[in-house]
């Protein structure tokens, strides 16, 4: 069971190396890792040093928190997140999302990859979420004693925050580049989906699919943290001419994106 104690003590940890009052969370997914080459004066916290931080494993080294300054204003970076297809469970998935906002973070902004279930947007393009469709088959919220953090029966009737929404389709126009909108679903993987489950999930009104992402927005409202997220769309899920999946012409065009999408979240930072 997660308890406050728990995240009162990343935290502290966290103050006590220099992660002062950060304003904004960002989560990195494919597709934004360049961002932290932006960051000014940064500190570092790698995640197996940082104490009750659930997923300190020897398993996962790499995964790190970064703070510093960006277009102005302190943020906190996430390198690294956390997906139920390695074996985590929601409660782990979330936790940084809530050691952040104990923290300070006001806003949260989140990017991951996700397949095009949408044919009119191509691979390569960005896809502004605009509400998404739980698929995983689960809740961060589904815990004894959630209560302590925030109304349990959270309202989900606008998950994603309409102001940055805003910002970011004016921001996408003046830089040219194409960004659509539309509903994102979440599901578990870490096998694609088949021929029928992408023409199920194209029917049941997604725009795109993807295995991340969800659990941290819902937790961001539980929170009442305004968030907002973005996929870059790396293969077209056509159910009548799907071809075998293709990982390193995803990764590929995750890295092609990545430009377009560092350059939307900085302006985003800058504005905010
Ligand atoms: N399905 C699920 N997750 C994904 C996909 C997909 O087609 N592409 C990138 N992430």
């Amino acid at each position: 069971m997660l308890t406050r104690q728990q995240i009162e003590q990343s935290a502290e940890f966290l103050i006590n190396k220099g992660f002062d009052q950060p304003e904004i969370g960002i989560v990195l997914g494919t597709g934004l890792g360049k961002l932290v080459d932006s960051i000014e004066e940064p500190v570092v916290a790698h995640y197996n040093t940082i104490p009750s931080f659930p997923l300190a494993t020897v398993e996962f080294h790499s995964g790190k928190l970064i703070y510093g300054m960006m277009g102005g204003k302190k943020v906190v970076v996430m390198q690294g997140r956390f997906h139920l297809y390695e074996g985590y469970d929601f409660i782990d998935i979330t936790y940084p999302i809530r050691v952040m906002h104990e923290l300070g973070i006001k806003k949260l902004l989140v990017s991951n990859a996700a397949g095009a279930v949408n044919l009119k947007m191509k691979k390569g393009d960005m896809m502004l979420i605009e509400d998404h469709i739980n698929l995983q088959g689960g809740s961060p919220l589904a815990f004894k004693g959630v209560n302590q953090f925030g109304e349990r029966f959270v309202d989900m009737s606008a998950p994603y925050d309409t102001a940055m929404n805003g910002i970011l389709k004016n921001l996408a126009k003046e830089q040219g580049v194409t960004l659509h909108e539309g509903v994102y679903a979440s599901v578990v993987g870490p096998q694609l989906e088949t021929r029928a489950e992408y023409r199920m999930l194209k029917n049941m009104g997604a725009d795109a699919v993807g295995m991340s992402t969800v659990p941290e927005v819902i937790v961001a409202n539980h929170l009442s943290l305004p968030v907002c997220a973005v996929s870059v769309l790396t293969d077209e899920c056509d159910p009548d001419n799907l071809e075998p999946v293709n990982v390193p012409e995803i990764i590929a065009i995750a890295e092609k994106a990545e430009p377009r999408m560092v350059a939307l979240f900085k302006t985003l930072i800058e504005e905010l």
